[in-house]
């Protein structure tokens, strides 16, 4: 039985959850808790490989598209590994997991946004990552508008200056990321127990406050 603990964030692209949880990890650090942080896709060798195969818009060019039923087992494919190497190990440990994403974005993306059924997403979570759940799941949920900006104008920087294409998901119109937003705060009313959903538009200091608040005082009750 793993004796760490194991915190999630999600969120749409551009939310800002990226930035909260390397702040998080800092202000943990500093406090004497050992933590790990990684990603979803990505996070080992093969995860990369992974993600950059699912994020490049230029595969929707070569390809004609990819298989929702595709990008969802890659992205299982990519969770199997991730949950192997890197964080049963570091709950084992006894450390705090820190994920950039986990099966919430499977459901909120592939079954929001794809229309691939719930049950399908749940039955592939059960067999592969054996039913592994967060403890806790941080759920960043500024407006639709302002995080869908945000990642564009990111996405697009990154292509311009490092060549590195993300943007097949920012590539999908309002409609698919109205889905999204939907799916997440559906979980979100789901199960409120594990998932915190933080909803507004505030600055990044005050969005980790709220943040290290809501961590505090969930390892205090563990
Ligand atoms: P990010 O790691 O930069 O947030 O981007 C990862 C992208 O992959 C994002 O658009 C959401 C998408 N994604 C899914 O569609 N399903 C998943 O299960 C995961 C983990 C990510």
């Amino acid at each position: 039985m793993p004796q760490g603990f194991f915190i999630t964030f999600e969120g749409l692209d551009g939310s800002g959850k990226t930035t909260q949880l390397k702040r998080l990890a800092a202000w943990l650090q500093a406090r004497g808790h050992s933590v790990v942080c990684t990603r979803q896709p990505g996070g080992t060798a093969l995860g990369d490989r992974v993600r950059s195969l699912l994020l490049d818009s230029r595969l929707d060019a070569e390809t004609g598209g990819v298989a929702p039923m595709a990008e969802l087992a890659l992205m299982f494919a990519d969770r199997a590994q991730s949950i192997e190497q890197v964080i049963l190990p570091a709950l084992a440990a006894g450390k705090i997991v820190l994920c950039d994403r986990y099966t919430d974005s499977t459901e909120a993306y592939q079954s929001g946004g794809r229309g691939i059924p719930f049950a399908t997403v749940q039955t592939m979570h059960q067999l592969i990552c054996k039913g592994l759940q967060p403890d806790l799941t941080l759920l960043l949920l500024p407006s639709l508008q302002s995080s869908l900006a945000r990642a564009r104008r990111r996405n697009d920087k990154a292509l311009h200056q490092k060549g590195a294409d993300e943007n097949r998901f920012e590539r999908e119109g309002d409609a698919f990321y109205t889905r999204v937003y939907q799916a997440y705060r559906a979980i979100a009313a789901r199960e409120p127990q594990r998932v915190a959903a933080i909803e507004d538009d505030a600055s990044i200091e005050d969005v980790q406050q709220s943040v290290r608040s809501i961590v505090a005082e969930r390892l205090g009750n563990k």
